[in-house]
């Protein structure tokens, strides 16, 4: 039995498979025993099913403001007895009251080199900026939107003629192997947050 894990959704849930994958395996310290999206179509819910691990809807349209929404997600975290939130893809934003109170114990994965490129359309940015090398961040959640102590990157080179699409494909593929091993260094324990900074065990 590993940590009790909890992935947050709202979309395709590409990286939750891999969470899913790679928690399954033997060996794993971690759990997942939840998964909640904020959009009843989010494909990840499926995913979810089918490895036969709790998952609902919370739709945030059902809620006036952000606070009561976050509270709705936050009885469903407690009720399940989770210990780790693992936030992927999911495209809303917190409040500093639930990030606080899951403080150390939320991760975050975003498609850039973090502190490069925040916000919803990171590709885009990257490719506007003309950079040559983009990649993932998996980071621990501070309220203030794509911030906080950076416990893995992973590289991705900007290829000649690169759009959208055949960027973010292949920077997908390397948040599948970078968001299991930062799970993983958090659930065994090597990580410590130190003056805003993730110092971690072994790497
Ligand atoms: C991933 O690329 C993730 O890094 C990104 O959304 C995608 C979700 O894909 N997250 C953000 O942009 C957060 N700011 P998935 O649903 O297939 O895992």
């Amino acid at each position: 039995m590993g940590r009790r894990t909890a992935v947050l959704i709202s979309g395709s849930g590409s990286n939750l498979q891999a969470l899913i994958d790679t928690t399954a395996a033997p060996g794993s310290s971690a759990e997942i025993v939840l998964v909640v999206s904020n959009r009843a179509d989010a494909f990840g819910l499926e995913r979810a099913r089918r490895a036969g691990i709790p998952a609902s809807a919370i739709p945030h349209r059902g809620f006036s403001d952000r606070a009561g929404f976050d509270a709705a997600i936050d009885a469903a975290l407690r009720e399940a007895g989770v210990e780790l939130v693992c936030l992927a893809g999911f495209m809303r934003l917190l409040t500093p009251g639930f990030v606080e109170s899951w403080r150390d114990r939320m991760l975050n994965i975003h498609p850039s080199l973090l502190p490069a490129f925040r916000g919803a359309d990171a590709h885009v940015q990257a490719l506007a900026a003309g950079v040559r090398i983009s990649g993932c961040t998996v980071h621990l959640v501070r309220p203030e939107m794509d911030t906080g102590p950076i416990l893995l990157q992973g590289l991705v080179p900007v290829l000649p003629g690169d759009t959208v699409e055949t960027l973010s494909r292949r920077t997908l593929e390397v948040e599948h192997v970078c968001y299991p091993r930062a799970l993983e260094l958090m659930v065994s324990g090597r990580v410590r947050v130190e003056a805003g900074r993730a110092l971690v065990e072994g790497i």
